[in-house]
């Protein structure tokens, strides 16, 4: 079986401690949502923070991660909401299930984690699904200080530490843009500043049409 380096990447950096406070996005999505009552999934929710984070606000939140690591990990730390977190892929997570409940989905540093072909996956299995209602996406762009940073492995596609596919707005907005209507859009640096990292990011918001 072909090797995961990525997945292999998250593991060990879960095993090594790190919890820390909700994300500024998922501070921002929640001020855009107001009193939102139905669940989101927070599409590769790593340490689990802003799954928590959603519980707390009472939105009901499950958080997807390939990463077995970070999953038991998550369980234990947040025992009480041990029964948010799910060890799975979430490019397949939509594909086979019609969910017949309003939800809408999270993906915050989780868009360029994956390939062309996953992406495709995975916005194919949410067009079908009727009853989603936003998408929120915080993503590095092609305009990130590191952009170009490792092996170059396709278009805007680098292995570094791990695989990072840099996205382009324009191209997002297009994919996005026959099912979706896109209600927020902009691309900034200081979204997202952690330590000497500064880097330019896409904030979007859209609606299922
Ligand atoms: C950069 S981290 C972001 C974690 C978290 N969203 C945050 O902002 O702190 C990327 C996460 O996505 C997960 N991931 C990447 N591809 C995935 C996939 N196809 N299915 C589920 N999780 C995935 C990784 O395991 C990792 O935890």
């Amino acid at each position: 079986m072909k090797k995961d380096i990525n997945n292999n990447y998250w593991n060990n950096f879960y095993k090594k401690k790190h919890i820390s406070k909700p994300t500024l996005f998922a501070k921002f999505c929640v001020s855009k949502l107001r009193f939102y009552n139905k669940t989101i999934y927070d599409l590769g929710c790593g340490n689990g923070r802003d799954t928590v984070f959603f519980n707390k606000k009472k939105i009901n939140s499950i958080g997807i991660d390939k990463s077995y690591s970070a999953i038991k990990k998550n369980k234990k730390n947040f025992y009480k909401f041990r029964n948010k977190f799910v060890n799975k892929n979430f490019c397949s997570f939509f594909t086979y299930k019609n969910f017949d409940f309003p939800f809408s989905v999270y993906s915050r540093f989780t868009l360029h984690s994956i390939n062309y072909s996953d992406e495709k996956k995975l916005l194919n299995s949410l067009n079908k699904q009727k009853k989603l209602e936003y998408i929120f996406i915080e993503c590095r762009t092609i305009k990130d200080d590191i952009y170009g940073k490792g092996k170059k492995v396709g278009k805007h596609e680098f292995i570094d530490t791990h695989y990072r596919r840099f996205i382009d707005p324009k191209e997002i907005k297009r994919r996005l843009s026959k099912h979706f209507k896109i209600s927020y859009f902009k691309e900034s640096k200081n979204f997202a500043k952690f330590k000497k990292e500064n880097p330019c990011i896409l904030r979007l918001i859209a609606k299922k049409k």
